[in-house]
């Protein structure tokens, strides 16, 4: 099983949301985070005061999948979250040793 952790535009979210349940994923975590990427470093002064223009509200998802839907989840991010712009996010991908469905105790895929 694989951990797919991706953080995307908060204005691809729904588009995102709806491709994968088109591709049968019924689940998801959701956050509202706020990070940045490489442009961390540029800055605006605005009446004084300096803001790191960098810092911008995004939304991370976050799905435990078989690993051979961990592909079809990936490539489906990439092809919906993609501007081509600078800061259109990143997915992060780890394996995962154990899943418990906590209500009946099933272990492993089943428990997805
Ligand atoms: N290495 C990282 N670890 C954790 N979070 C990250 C990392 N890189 C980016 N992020 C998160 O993803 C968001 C978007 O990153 P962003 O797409 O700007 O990355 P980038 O490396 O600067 O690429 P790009 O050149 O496309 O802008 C950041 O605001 C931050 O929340
Ligand atoms: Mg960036």
């Amino acid at each position: 099983m694989k951990k797919i952790e991706a953080i995307i535009r908060t204005s691809k979210f729904e588009d995102v949301y709806e491709a994968l349940t088109e591709i049968g994923i019924p689940f998801m975590s959701t956050y509202e985070v706020k990070g940045f990427g490489l442009e961390h470093s540029s800055s605006q002064t605005y009446r004084g005061a300096t803001y790191n223009v960098g810092f911008i509200p995004r939304t991370k998802i976050e799905l435990v999948v078989t690993e051979d839907h961990a592909k079809d989840v990936v490539s489906t991010i990439l092809r919906v979250a993609n501007t081509g712009k600078v800061g259109d996010g990143k997915i992060f991908i780890m394996d995962v040793e154990s899943v418990i469905r906590i209500r009946n105790g099933e272990v492993g895929e089943l428990a997805l």
